[in-house]
């Protein structure tokens, strides 16, 4: 499970970070545990590596390189397998575009998250890296980019500290499948996904 900017919202998990690579934090980002791991699964080895961008972080700024650290990881991971994913959370389509092509060749996969809505533009580069500037969000989609509309819009028009809920409805999975060679680690095809999680029929608005 890869993280972002928020894990810095919570340092009571560092400890387990520290021990437990399966969740990774952004690796440009110097707290306890990691950010780029080999993991074993059933199909053989997978690299994954997480790193955060640099646009609109506020205080959640990284302290390394995000372009520098990804390359360094991946070259790390790729000694053990050439099957290793990317994951740049940032705001910036420049900024993951950009890591798309610099790890073109060398990462099976690089794509975004961090801004919750799913770009249009899956597509395989030239040098066999399979590239998404976002994922998409999985969770509450009745709301904006997870929160309760109604909460977002006060703060939007009246109040700049309004408490913004959390939204409740429209729970829709999103994210796309890489299909990677393993031998190779080249991606041959990318294909986005959204799936309702629940009957997503209800307008109604979401209880206090
Ligand atoms: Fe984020």
């Amino acid at each position: 499970m890869t993280s972002g900017d928020h894990i810095l919202d919570y340092p009571d998990v560092y400890p387990y970070m520290a021990e437990e690579p399966r969740l990774l934090h952004p690796e440009n980002y110097d707290i306890p545990g990691t950010g780029a791991h080999v993991y074993d699964t059933p199909k053989g080895k997978v690299g994954v590596v997480n790193v955060v961008g640099h646009v609109f972080m506020k205080d959640r700024v990284p302290t390394r390189n995000a372009f520098n650290t990804a390359q360094q990881a991946v070259a790390r991971l790729r000694e053990q397998t050439p099957v290793v994913f990317v994951d740049i959370h940032g705001e910036a389509t420049s900024e993951k575009i950009g890591m798309g092509w610099l790890l073109d060749g060398q990462a099976s996969a690089v794509f975004g998250t961090h801004t919750h809505v799913q770009t249009a533009d899956a597509q395989v580069l030239p040098g066999g890296t399979g590239y998404l500037t976002d994922l998409g969000m999985t969770g509450p989609h009745l709301g904006v980019i997870g929160r309760d509309k109604d909460t977002v819009l006060k703060r939007f028009t009246q109040e700049e500290k309004a408490y913004m809920r959390v939204a409740k409805q429209w729970v829709r999975m999103s994210g796309a499948i890489f299909e990677v060679e393993t031998g190779s680690g080249r991606c041959r095809s990318v294909e986005l996904f959204t799936h309702a999680l629940e009957d997503t029929s209800d307008p109604e608005p979401n209880e206090a």
